[in-house]
């Protein structure tokens, strides 16, 4: 049997997500089972749900290279993350010029001082409106099991 390493019980996690079209909503979802937390939409973020998060995943749809405005004032008005990891992450389609939002997420959670544990992550849109790539769920739940082993090796 394969048996994926659990996220302590004692750790808070948080993934707060922006999606137009519900495509990074069923990333931020997955995600959130395998942590054993709550996926926000960003519209109900707020500084008291950020209390005691031991660890903030961030996930938007690249909208014009960079994530959506409500995730850039979302990540702009957080207070400093003393104790915080985090990892970013964006919905995307394939082309040469996509961007990386999940990059820009990482670099303003870790201008924020949070502990980046993970590369910027990109998960695929066949389309503007989706659906996700095929294997993108599986991805997204892999992803977070990495971001578990991540956690556990401090
Ligand atoms: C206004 C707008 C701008 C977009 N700009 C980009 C872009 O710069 N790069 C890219 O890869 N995808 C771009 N897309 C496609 C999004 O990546 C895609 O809509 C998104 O991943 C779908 O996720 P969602 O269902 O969570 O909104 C854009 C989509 C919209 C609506």
């Amino acid at each position: 049997m394969h048996c994926e390493p659990e996220i302590s019980l004692t750790m808070k996690s948080l993934v707060i997500y922006d999606s137009n079209f519900g495509n990074t909503k069923t990333i931020a979802e997955l995600i959130a089972a395998t942590l054993h937390c709550e996926a926000r939409h960003v519209s109900k973020a707020s500084l008291e749900a950020m209390k005691n998060v031991d660890l903030l995943v961030v996930g938007s749809p690249i909208n014009a290279w960079r994530p959506t405005p409500a995730i850039q004032k979302f990540l702009s008005s957080l207070e400093a993350l003393t104790n915080v990891r985090a990892a970013g992450f964006d919905t995307r389609m394939k082309t040469f010029l996509s961007g990386n939002a999940a990059k820009r997420i990482n670099n303003q959670l870790k201008q924020k001082g949070a502990k980046i544990i993970a590369q910027p992550k990109g998960f695929y849109v066949t389309g503007k409106e989706g659906p996700l790539e095929a294997n993108e769920k599986e991805n997204a739940a892999n992803w977070a099991n990495e971001l578990v082993q991540l956690v556990n090796n401090g």
